[in-house]
């Protein structure tokens, strides 16, 4: 299994301050950054595009970032993402109607694909889609908004992936976002998630690097064969 990964949902940032915010998470040891992307058409919010994810790549920012697509449709904005500098780009196959181009098109364009699961998504979309992907993600929440609880059926949904991906013995992450915190990341990690979202349990942190030094330690105690290995 791959290093574990922190991810912190820019979307709980302050957006005034935004290139010092993903500054200071990264100083306090995020390895990758969570990028939201609200349409007001697909989820019930409206957030940021690809003019932002630009300005953190002309601001100088290096870590890869994980664009997390929230619209419908969706091929119209891949290639502005693409373009902008992101890393990941995953979405929910109920957004787009032809999934198998959506992979390819984002895998082209040199960027990632991941696929995005609802709580209530069936996981059949991975039956046709796994083997051209470098990432699934859990929905723990609803799609729309930081700050929601953790819905507890994501654990089993994250272990039935990670049954999948091991058993295709290709190298993909298994993505967890929604109400992750330090207190219950632990048991995202045994359910055998390697990549963690988390919003507003960093930002509405007053110490990033405490929150993530005591998400790390949770994780580690969590899974002790992962706590060693050599960063991907
Ligand atoms: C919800 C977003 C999440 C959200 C997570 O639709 O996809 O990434 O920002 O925020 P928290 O960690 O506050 O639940
Ligand atoms: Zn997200």
């Amino acid at each position: 299994m791959a290093a574990p990964w922190i991810a912190p949902s820019i979307l709980s940032a302050d957006f005034a301050r935004l290139g010092a915010e993903v500054d200071a998470v990264l100083a306090a040891g995020a390895d990758i950054v969570h990028f939201d992307v609200m349409d007001n058409h697909y989820v019930p919010n409206l957030t940021i595009g690809p003019l932002v994810c630009e300005a953190l790549r002309k601001h100088g920012m290096k870590a890869p970032i994980d664009v997390h697509l929230m619209v419908r449709p969706v091929d119209r904005l891949v290639p502005d993402f693409a373009k902008a500098g992101a890393t990941y780009i995953s979405f929910h196959p109920e957004a787009s109607d032809h999934i198998d181009r959506t992979i390819s098109l984002i895998r082209e364009l040199g960027c990632k694909p991941g696929l995005v699961f609802n709580p209530a998504t069936p996981l059949d979309y991975l039956d046709y889609t796994l083997d051209k992907l470098d990432l699934v993600l859990l929905m723990s929440v609803n799609p729309g908004f930081g700050g929601q609880a953790f819905i507890p059926g994501a654990l089993p949904k994250i272990a039935e992936v990670r049954r999948r991906v091991a058993q295709s013995g290709r190298e993909v992450r298994v993505e967890v976002d929604g109400g992750i915190k330090a207190d219950n990341i632990g048991a995202a990690a045994r359910a055998g998630a390697d990549t963690f979202v988390a919003g507003s349990a960093i930002f509405g942190s007053s110490d990033y690097a405490a929150t993530i030094t005591a998400m790390r330690s949770a994780i580690a105690a969590a899974t002790p064969a992962a706590a060693g290995t050599v960063k991907v």
